[in-house]
């Protein structure tokens, strides 16, 4: 893949790490590529970031064919920058598209254009503990038409934000709602993919727990709503009575590259890991039977997010008195330890960009 370079005329002052917070500001570039039927990708380019021209029939403004991603670029201490699993990124932006008709784009020029965007924007990679650059790549449709249809042509994008916690709460306990009502996904449907409608139909979710106290939404299974999926922005584990549950990957729960990683730790560590179907009743009974000991939800953006309080109707549970428990802490610390190029990566997860 060719990529053009467009120079920016001026570059913008880069925000206090202090003070990132997640997804609030935007590098000097960002990389664009577009696709055609009969053409394909074409035109790659990196060029200064900015405003997009849509036609107001563009498809994505109305029928919001659309996928993303979400990875990030870690700052070492010996001043190199390094991704984490980027290749699972490819991968499963390759399944979302797939379901939603839209182009694929090969693995290797995923990568090449997240590297080469990097490397322009190494100066904006962060350096204080746990700061990153987030990247995000989406695909939309671009053809104006009406007619619900699959569409001809679409605009593959990269962006970089400076990010510091993804909540405000950082590793203090979020506090979650099970929601009974309002469904995100059921099976043969999107939820398995990263695609901008999902996160839409989640927002009234959301709206609710904080209307009622709560920082996020855990969703409960489209057709029964008896089973504990995911939340709004993350997976999400329990330890109970020493075992780990999850939701399986049956085609509702978003497959992270997280959770993936955290399975993979826990297993190392002698964990047994349960991804199976667990019904939100007897997640509150184990916790007042004293069994739930740890809950945590897990996603690149977020990391780790400890849970200190789930609420299901009207019943509330508080989890390890609200408090991060020892294996969430451990969990974490491992994980950005490898993140950060802290300790070695013996599973090979992490890549130099430079
Ligand atoms: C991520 O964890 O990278 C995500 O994409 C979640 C997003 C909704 C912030």
């Amino acid at each position: 893949m060719d990529i053009r370079f467009e120079k920016a005329a001026t570059l913008k002052e880069k925000p206090d790490q202090n003070n990132l917070g997640f997804g609030k500001y935007f590098t000097d570039y960002m990389f664009e590529m577009d696709w055609d039927k009969g053409q394909g990708w074409h035109d790659a380019r990196i060029t200064p970031y900015g405003p997009i021209p849509i036609e107001p029939g563009c498809v994505i403004l109305h029928y919001a064919q659309e996928t993303f991603e979400g990875l990030k670029a870690y700052r070492r201490d010996d001043g190199k920058i390094q991704l984490f699993r980027p290749e699972m990124n490819a991968k499963r932006m390759q399944n979302s598209n797939d379901r939603l008709c839209m182009p694929k784009v090969e693995v290797e020029d995923f990568i090449t254009a997240i590297k080469e965007l990097v490397k322009v924007e190494k100066d904006w990679v962060p350096s204080l503990p746990n700061t990153s650059l987030y990247i995000r790549p989406f695909m939309f449709a671009t053809e104006e038409a009406l007619g619900v249809h699959q569409a001809i042509s679409y605009k593959f994008l990269i962006i970089t934000s400076p990010v510091g916690a993804y909540y405000a709460e950082g590793l203090n306990p979020v506090k979650i709602m099970i929601e009974d009502e309002l469904v995100r996904a059921v099976k043969g449907g999107t939820g398995f993919t990263k695609c901008g409608g999902n996160y839409a139909g989640s927002i009234a979710g959301q709206v609710k727990a904080e209307a009622q106290g709560y920082d996020q939404v855990l969703w409960l299974d489209g057709e029964t709503r008896t089973y504990v999926e995911e939340v709004g922005s993350m997976n999400i584990m329990f330890k109970i009575d020493g075992e780990i549950y999850t939701a399986p990957i049956e085609g509702t729960v978003l497959p992270g590259v997280t959770r993936d990683s955290m399975i993979h730790l826990l297993r190392d560590w002698g964990y047994k890991v349960n991804e199976t179907h667990l019904k939100a009743t007897d997640l509150m009974q184990a916790g007042h039977d004293g069994k739930l000991e740890e809950v945590f939800g897990t996603g690149t953006a977020a990391v780790i997010s400890p849970v200190g309080q789930l609420k299901f109707k009207d019943d509330v549970v508080v989890v390890n008195n609200g408090e991060i428990g020892e294996l969430t802490q451990k969990l974490y610390d491992t994980l950005t330890d490898i993140q950060w190029g802290r300790i070695p990566d013996k599973y090979g997860w992490t890549e130099v960009v430079c």
